[in-house]
């Protein structure tokens, strides 16, 4: 028996690492013990994990000890704390961790949750293409954006995640506004914001797994809508109602590079957000130790799918994570075949398919 604690497990993300896990269990032969914790009871009840316990928000003094207490109480072999908030803390100590003896999978903690603008540079310092930027501390820098960049552009604030606050502008008087509607409603100053060149291409996305500095296997994908765009401004609500796989080596060279740029020794998992220039360049716009929301639910897909549990993500990294190896032989790049839909419709399920066929998934 292994035991498990996932913390934030009542996101979409956490359901769809603990879902993944329970297939592992299944066709794998691997019994788990699984205790997860999320802050808000209500959507603790979505994962399918033995024990839920309420936990504190990550920036609570008591979220830590709690952590502690759970792992003594359910004799946890391995700590995955779900979202980057929390997976940032539980690496900032790391050392009380260890000493709890329990093991973890994550990157160095300046790798999770990093702002944009230190992506930016530190991309752009290892060569990687970003986009052209201006970081904005008071209302002519945005002036100096359009003058620099041309139009349209794009805003977003540096920190957050989402596509947090972004919005494609097409003149100075736009951006002003949306600068200065977001300070006077309270949700950000007027420093943190980023202005950058507007990228219309395609939206790609590359998530790898790492170990000791390592590439164990990767993936490209496309996102093709987002939940709800209608009703948002930028057409960006965080995550896709429709994404395709596919592989393009330019996609995946790019990926590897940014990884490497901001960690030269990635361990666990990471996404890049990469967005095609007019034209057709790739362009990485985030980098993050983090694992995209629909990571865990791609590799269930195609496990459950196609009955081939090695393509399960989620179970690849537990067995990393315990075992120091895969538990079978993985390509570092393509990992999924091209053309598989992966449909999520909210209260609907999800759906995998391609031109042939389609798998009700969830
Ligand atoms: N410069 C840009 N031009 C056009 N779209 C962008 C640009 N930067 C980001 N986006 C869109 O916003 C989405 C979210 O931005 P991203 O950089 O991934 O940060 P986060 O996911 O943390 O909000 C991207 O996947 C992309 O679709
Ligand atoms: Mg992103």
């Amino acid at each position: 028996m292994t035991n498990i604690l996932v913390t934030g497990s009542g996101g979409s993300g956490g359901i769809n690492f603990i879902r993944a896990l329970r297939l592992a269990e299944k066709q794998r032969g691997k019994p788990m013990f699984i205790v997860s914790t999320d802050h808000n009871p209500h959507y603790l009840k979505f994962p399918d994990s033995d024990i839920r316990v309420v936990s504190p928000r990550h920036d609570d003094p008591d979220f830590t000890p709690l952590l502690l207490k759970l792992i003594s109480k359910y004799k946890i072999d391995f700590l995955h704390p779900h979202p980057s908030s929390e997976a940032r803390i539980v690496m900032q100590n790391l050392s009380v961790f260890a000493k709890a003896k329990v093991k973890t999978y994550l990157p160095n903690p300046d790798s999770i949750m990093p702002d944009k603008l230190t992506i930016h540079d530190m991309l752009a310092e290892a060569q990687v293409r970003v986009p052209k930027t201006v970081s904005v501390t008071s209302f002519e820098d945005v002036e100096r954006a359009f003058s620099e960049l041309g139009k349209p552009l794009w805003i977003r604030a540096r920190r957050g995640a989402g596509g947090r606050l972004g919005l494609k502008v097409n003149n100075v008087e736009e951006a002003k506004h949306w600068v200065e509607l977001n300070r006077l409603q309270g949700r950000a100053a007027v420093a943190d914001f980023l202005v950058q060149e507007y990228l219309p291409g395609r939206d790609l996305a590359f998530d790898s797994l790492w170990y000791k500095g390592k590439l164990v296997t990767s993936y490209c994908r496309e996102r093709l809508e987002y939940f709800l765009k209608h009703i948002s401004l930028s057409g960006i609500t965080g995550t896709p109602t429709i994404a395709r796989t596919l592989i393009d080596e330019k996609v995946t060279r790019i990926g590897v590079d940014a990884v490497k740029a901001l960690d030269p020794q990635p361990n666990g998992f990471f996404s890049t957000d990469i967005k095609e220039d007019a034209e057709g360049n790739c362009v990485v716009t985030e980098v993050d130790g983090k694992w995209h929301t629909t990571a865990p639910l791609w590799g269930y897909a195609f496990a459950k799918a196609l009955g081939k549990p090695e393509l399960n993500l989620t179970s690849q990294y537990l067995t990393l994570a315990l075992e120091e190896k895969t538990d079978a032989e993985l390509p570092n790049f393509d990992l999924f075949p091209a053309g598989y839909y992966l449909v999520r419709q909210l209260d609907a399920g999800v759906i995998l398919e391609n031109e042939d066929k389609t798998w009700q998934i969830v």
